[in-house]
């Protein structure tokens, strides 16, 4: 049954338009102010409000900013009366469905609600259509950029995403790979089937070779059972395959069959499955060049490049870096809880200037530390610590004969010291937990200077 909530301080109109609702067939609940009514909301979320405008404690206007907070399918018809056009505009921009004048017409009413009803359950119906991920995806993974090298990406992804063509994704480290193949995943057909990245370095041969096609029980020491591999999890989604320079030859033959039949093995199995997902491979190399010197298969190169897509590194195309400050500040602040918001021009000037070796990752960090060291809302020259190009690394220590854990007690120093010792803003700045941070000064031994 659905749910209508009237909200009204003038009790007589309450009652009727309840009782004749009621009869209608509909669930019913009132209140005498926006301030109940929100109560009500929060309990019972009606499909629909019809609510009074002028009322006391809480008025329709904000009764209705209130509930579209909460939710935003909720709809609401505003009751107003006759000379209260900017109430009504006011409600319209606020998210109303409609509104209706005073004195109330029953059969013109029983057709804006029947409307707006309807409008509920079409809007109902469309949020399960989408992916209950696809939210998240939209509010953290949007590409920004207008430069005419990212147009053409946009228009790439475009044409890629309304098929399973395999695509080839090049750019340097930190360029977006892996957000232009979500986009594409996300964008097109794919989007209600998985989106399943494998790095290609992360394991050693054997297991990346199960990881991807799966092996039957008894396949080696330990497979006690089967398991299914990534190509058939992946269904009829998207299966990106990063850093795919750096697989192996032998590898290297089993994707390439994979990609001319559309079948594979598991391994130890014997019958073929089929392959329905579509192949996005990245890498930060130049697979040609790779190619040519013979370490990657060329037919497999053709394979994979069917379409390709190359992220022009950030020093390219400076003109997007003020849009990605704003962008990265905005989403620095929400996550921080600070509102650091002003970049004065001869910091975005620097900005513009740097060379941006990590790209767009890079500046995300550099802006994060920023945030972090800055004591009011301006980002200074001092808070952009950018590291120092390679000559200048090369005339200060030598960090060529230290050992990583060497290097990580020194980092996790100078980070500490550079910040009055405030292990809150220092574990975001290393990207690692509280007691991680807490282990490794343990580990290290690791004193503040004073
Ligand atoms: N155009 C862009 N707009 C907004 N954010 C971006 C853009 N490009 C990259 N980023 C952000 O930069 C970071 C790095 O992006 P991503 O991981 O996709 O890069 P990558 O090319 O896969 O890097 P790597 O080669 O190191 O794996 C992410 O946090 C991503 O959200
Ligand atoms: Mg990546």
């Amino acid at each position: 049954m659905e749910k209508i909530l009237v909200v009204d301080d003038d009790q007589s109109i309450r009652n009727t338009l309840s009782n004749y609702l009621k009869r209608q067939g509909f669930e019913i609940f009132s209140a005498e102010n926006g301030k109940l009514a929100l109560e009500i909301v929060k309990k019972k979320s009606p499909d629909l409000i019809i609510t009074d405008v002028r009322m006391p404690e809480m008025d329709g206007i904000d009764l209705l900013k209130n509930v579209k907070e909460i939710d935003n399918h909720t709809q609401v018809i505003i009751i107003s009366a006759f000379d209260d056009m900017q109430s009504t505009i006011s409600a319209m921009q606020n998210g109303a469905y409609d509104y209706i004048e005073k004195p109330l017409e029953i059969d013109k009413l029983k057709i804006r609600i029947n409307r707006a009803l309807e409008n509920k359950r079409l809007s109902d119906h469309l949020e399960s259509l989408i992916p209950s991920n696809y939210k998240e995806y939209k509010i953290e993974n949007t590409l920004i950029g207008k430069t005419p090298g990212m147009k053409k990406v946009y228009k790439l992804i475009g044409q890629v995403s309304s098929s399973r063509v395999t695509t080839l994704i090049q750019g340097e480290s930190g360029t977006g790979k892996e957000l232009v193949a979500k986009s594409i995943h996300y964008c097109g057909i794919t989007k209600d089937n998985p989106f399943i990245a494998v790095n290609c370095t992360a394991l050693t041969e054997s297991l990346l070779e199960s990881e991807l096609f799966g092996h039957v029980k008894g396949a080696f020491t330990g497979s006690v059972r089967d398991k299914k591999g990534k190509f058939e999890l992946a269904g009829k989604g998207t299966i990106f395959l990063d850093e795919i320079s750096e697989i192996s030859p032998n590898l290297q033959v089993k994707l390439l069959r994979v990609l001319q039949e559309r079948e594979f093995e598991r391994v130890g199995g014997e019958s073929l499955l089929p392959m329905r997902a579509r192949i996005i491979a990245a890498t930060n190399k130049k697979l040609s060049e790779l190619v040519s010197e013979g370490k990657f298969r060329e037919d497999l190169y053709y394979r994979l490049r069917v379409v390709s897509i190359d992220i022009p590194p950030l020093r390219e195309r400076i003109e997007d870096i003020p849009i990605l400050v704003q962008h990265f500040l905005a989403k620095i602040n929400t996550e921080l809880h600070k509102n650091v918001n002003k970049v004065p021009e001869e910091v975005m000037e620097i900005l513009k200037n740097y060379n941006w070796v990590g790209n767009v990752r890079d500046l995300e960090n550099t802006l994060m530390q920023a945030v972090v060291l800055s004591t009011d809302d301006v980002i200074t020259k001092e808070n952009i610590l950018l590291r120092k190009n390679e000559t200048e690394l090369e005339s200060s220590v030598s960090f060529l004969n230290l050992s990583l854990e060497e290097m990580e007690k020194l980092h996790i120093e100078s980070v500490l010291n550079s910040l009055n010792w405030d292990k809150q803003k220092a574990h975001k700045i290393l990207g690692i937990s509280l007691p991680t941070l807490y282990s490794k000064i343990e580990k290290y031994n690791i004193r503040s200077e004073k």
